[in-house]
């Protein structure tokens, strides 16, 4: 039987969060609800912080209303306090992620303030979600480049990655923020942080921007890693990070796992409507290869 790899997409949230034109909220629904009927088990649905950070997240509640997020485990929605995680817990999240990074230039632009102030405030934090019957996940950005402080080693993201886990994170997802990293440092990070965190309980979470995602998932997958996040059509970035791309497109991880014989929850067709869905509603070019392949686009 072959392995099963699970896509958690992200481009509700991490796709949208950092366009700079207003995004219609019935079109944040309509691409949920394409992504469900492609398959997808497990969608980041939006985010709780501050609507001045993050203008674009604003009407996260709203999206959560209109497509059945309430109560539902796979859904998950960021939040960076514990007001976030109020508002969460109020509209019926399941499932939230907390997140830092492995670079304190990074986490004070994003968050403002240190990794270990980040860890501090998270602390109290992870355990009222836990106590609330909250799954929650763990970011760490920044795990290869930074865009402050420039490369960065494998030892502060297992650090991080084990704070994280100790304190009550049921998975810990890998930020390569700035889309640069190539395989064989990516080999290094994820060695590192396997001797703290089990491969599964780990995710992959790559940016594209140098054409590298791909190969940096593919080695993930040679490493252990089973859980990969992608936002379909390729869309992506985060405000934070200047001169990132969009993630790693959905439709590129789909078509990889499929022809390696990997088992997935998502549909190609359904998904390439979704990306079609992006392109039509939101005005937004997708930056996939597999999409123009089999779409033409
Ligand atoms: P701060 O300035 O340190 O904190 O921000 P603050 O408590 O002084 O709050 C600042 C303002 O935000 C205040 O408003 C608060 O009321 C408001 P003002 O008084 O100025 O009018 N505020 C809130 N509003 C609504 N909901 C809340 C909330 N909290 C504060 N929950 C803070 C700290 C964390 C709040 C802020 O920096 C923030 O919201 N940052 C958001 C960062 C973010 O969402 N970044 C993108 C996601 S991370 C990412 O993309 C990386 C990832 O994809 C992995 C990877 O690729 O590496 C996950
Ligand atoms: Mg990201």
């Amino acid at each position: 039987m072959s392995e099963r790899v699970q896509i958690v997409e992200v481009g509700p949230r991490d796709g949208l969060q950092a366009r700079k034109e207003p995004i219609a909220t019935a079109a944040r629904i309509g691409l949920v609800e394409h992504l469900r009927r492609a398959g997808a088990g497990r969608i980041e649905v939006g985010s709780f912080v501050s609507p001045k950070a993050v203008p674009r997240m604003a009407d996260t509640a709203e999206v959560m209303a209109a497509t059945g997020s309430r109560q539902r485990d796979g859904d998950m929605v960021l939040v960076a306090n514990e007001r976030g995680l109020d508002q969460a817990i109020e509209h019926g999240a399941r499932s939230v992620a907390v997140f830092t990074a492995a670079s304190d230039a990074f986490a004070e632009k994003n968050i403002g303030c240190t990794v270990a102030e980040s860890l501090d405030r998270f602390r109290p934090l992870i355990e009222k979600a836990k106590d609330s019957g909250l799954f929650v996940r763990g970011y760490v950005s920044t795990i290869t480049d930074c865009p402050y402080a420039g490369r960065i080693a494998p030892a502060p993201v297992a650090d991080v990655s084990r704070a994280l886990k100790e304190m009550g994170c049921g998975e810990i997802s890998l930020g390569e923020t700035l889309g640069k990293a190539t395989p064989a440092r990516i080999a290094a990070v994820v060695e590192a942080v396997a001797e703290h965190v089990p491969l599964a309980e780990l995710a992959a979470h790559f940016h594209d921007t140098y054409g590298m995602g791909i190969a940096n998932v593919a080695e993930a997958l040679r490493l252990g890693i089973r859980t990969v996040d992608a936002a379909a059509g390729g869309l992506g970035g985060c405000p934070f990070a200047p001169g990132a791309a969009g993630n790693v497109a959905t439709e590129d991880v789909l078509y990889l796992l499929q022809g390696d014989g990997y088992e997935c929850d998502i549909a190609m067709e359904p998904l390439l409507d979704a990306v079609a869905f992006i392109e039509r509603e939101m005005g937004i070019r997708p930056t996939s290869r597999v999409y123009k392949a089999l779409r033409g686009g």
